[in-house]
């Protein structure tokens, strides 16, 4: 069941171009937040629809997300301050399968990606495993979060231009490292994670990838996240899944590419 609460802004910074961290008191939703859930926010009140945005993190009743100003709903939410109200509901989707991943889980975010990935790395860490992230950006202005990560555990950045990190992306990086993963967890633009999901499936890991679709309610009652879904077993055919209830996080093996 999803949960209301209007939650008091405590900070909102930019901490790169057109990127956001906002931290915000959301006592209840915190305590029922998993890692690769998202919350859906409400953003003025000219918006009908809510905004889905995937949880950063959480910690001592504030939760946190960091988000991209895309159009007028993220343009709102980055206007907003420190004592302003938002209305979230939330916690939203499946997230990550944590006891799938093993010792040495790797965790891969692209972009915007990214942010999800700090939640389930710490998740992973303290269940006692070995993570280790790796980090696509564009370019070094767009580089978010690396210093949180690396808290965490040994951490890849690239840059697609090489002005930050390794020139490359993040499946450059992966080949050199797959061999000791347990598990793979990933979330970013579809391509990547296709590319991701073929090198895990050569190599035989388990890989569960964060996808995204436009959404309305959230709540898997419009049916315009739907997305196709192989069948179980190897069956031919497809399924329809959605994304606000049956995911965000898959299988990879699940999704049609
Ligand atoms: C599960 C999930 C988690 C997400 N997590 C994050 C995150 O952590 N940080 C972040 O910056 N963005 C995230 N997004 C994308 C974010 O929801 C969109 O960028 C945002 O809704 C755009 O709203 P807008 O009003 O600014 O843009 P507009 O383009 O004006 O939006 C118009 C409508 O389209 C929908 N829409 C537009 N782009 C997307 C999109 N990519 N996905 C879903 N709906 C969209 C909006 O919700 C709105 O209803 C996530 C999306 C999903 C599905
Ligand atoms: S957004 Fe309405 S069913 Fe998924």
């Amino acid at each position: 069941m999803a949960t209301q609460e209007m939650c008091r802004v405590v900070g909102n910074r930019e901490i790169g171009a057109g990127l956001f961290e906002l931290t915000m008191e959301a006592p209840v939703l915190c305590m029922q937040a998993q890692p690769g859930q998202f919350v859906h926010i409400t953003c003025g009140e000219g918006n009908l629809l809510r905004r889905p945005i995937s949880i950063c993190n959480v910690q001592d009743g504030q939760m946190i997300v960091v988000f991209q100003v895309k159009g007028d709903g993220t343009a709102w939410l980055s206007k907003r301050r420190e004592g302003d109200v938002l209305d979230v509901l939330g916690t939203l989707g499946h997230g990550f399968r944590m006891e799938e991943l093993g010792d040495h889980p790797i965790f891969i975010g692209g972009g915007i990606g990214v942010p999800p990935m700090l939640m389930t790395m710490r998740a992973a860490k303290e269940n006692g495993a070995k993570p280790e992230a790796i980090l696509g950006f564009r370019n070094q202005n767009a580089v978010i979060l690396e210093d949180a990560f690396r808290r965490l555990g040994e951490t890849h950045v690239c840059t697609d231009d090489g002005s930050y990190g390794v020139h490359g992306f993040v499946t450059d990086v992966l080949k050199l490292h797959v061999q000791e993963a347990t598990a793979i967890c990933a979330c970013g633009p579809k391509p990547m994670l296709r590319a991701i999901a073929e090198i895990a499936e050569a190599q035989g890991i388990p890989c569960q990838v964060s996808m995204e679709e436009r959404m309305g309610c959230g709540i898997g009652a419009c049916l315009v996240c739907a997305c196709e879904l192989k069948l179980k077993d190897g069956q031919e055919g497809v399924r329809y899944g959605h994304v606000c209830k049956d995911g965000p996080v898959f299988d990879s093996k699940e999704v049609v590419w």
